[in-house]
């Protein structure tokens, strides 16, 4: 199926990892052109250089809570590429703390990535999306927004909030033809996740320790997803074929969610 991605411009913010990387290629792959950005511009320049298309790439340096560094990255992404079609807020982490760890200084941090993430980037897309005819939005979010954790107590709280303004955007925007839609994601193998098993210090490989954590959180289909797999449903949206889907909210989590 042709999802008449080719010639479009789309803007994937952290593009130099995970499912960042993962959607630009697939971008790339089916003829558009893309505007991506990171923190550390060499590993993200590294990165999408080795990608088939890395021409059609413009790739900068962003911090995506500075609004003013979004505005360049737009401004300069637009002059080379001309518009924009859709957007993909993807840049951020998550932060493993409970209740009791978690600081004021660490729940404002947190809602300052999870919002700011997503309010700069549309700020400073919306005048070339509304000259698109076929413009969407797709915030990546987590399961964690309706399940929440108990160790990532900021985070949830935060991905709740984001789920929710993520609903406010497609119902503000419908009238203008721009969708906006939520992917939420489960256990992704990913840098946040290779992180995360070279602090544990395990002697397990990373494939026994990922089956592990897999089985304990309840992982229907029994293992991590892979970036590509969430990229597919990410582009699927951007994509004029999914014309009549917005303010919905996609799961790629294998079936841990518990929720109906
Ligand atoms: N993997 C999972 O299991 C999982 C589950 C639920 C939700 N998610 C969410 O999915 C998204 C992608 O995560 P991932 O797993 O693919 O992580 P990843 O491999 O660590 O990639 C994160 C990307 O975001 C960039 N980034 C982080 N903070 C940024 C900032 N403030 N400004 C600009 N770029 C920033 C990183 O580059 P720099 O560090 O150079 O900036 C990198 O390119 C994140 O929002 C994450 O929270 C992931």
């Amino acid at each position: 199926m042709d999802l008449h991605l080719n010639g479009r411009t789309y803007v994937v913010t952290g593009g130099s990892s995970g499912v960042g990387l993962a959607t630009v290629g697939l971008l790339l792959s089916e003829g558009a052109r893309v505007i991506t950005c990171a923190r550390d511009l060499s590993r993200l320049r590294s990165a999408v250089e080795a990608l088939p298309g890395a021409e059609r790439v413009h790739a900068q340096s962003c911090d995506v809570r500075d609004p003013a560094a979004v505005a360049s990255l737009i401004a300069s992404g637009t002059e080379r590429f001309g518009g924009i079609d859709g957007l993909v807020n993807n840049a951020g982490r998550s932060r493993m703390a409970t209740r009791a760890e978690a600081t004021l200084d660490d729940w404002h941090d947190e809602l300052d990535l999870k919002f700011a993430s997503v309010l700069n980037t549309v700020d400073a897309a919306l005048p070339w999306l509304r000259r698109s005819d076929t413009a969407a939005i797709v915030n990546i979010n987590a399961v964690l927004a309706r399940q929440p954790e108990i160790r990532l107590v900021t985070t949830s709280a935060a991905r709740a909030g984001l789920l929710n303004l993520t609903k406010s955007l497609s119902l503000e925007l419908a009238p203008e033809n721009i969708r906006v839609n939520t992917v939420s994601l489960g256990l992704v193998d990913t840098g946040q996740w290779r992180r995360r098993y070279e602090e544990s210090g395990t002697a397990q490989s990373f494939a026994e320790w990922e089956a592990q954590i897999a089985a304990d959180r309840g992982v229907g289909l029994g293992r991590f997803g892979r970036a590509d797999e969430v990229a597919a449903m990410v582009v699927t949206l951007l994509s004029p074929r999914s014309s009549y889907v917005t303010g919905a909210d996609l799961d790629v989590c294998g079936g841990v969610a518990r929720y109906v």
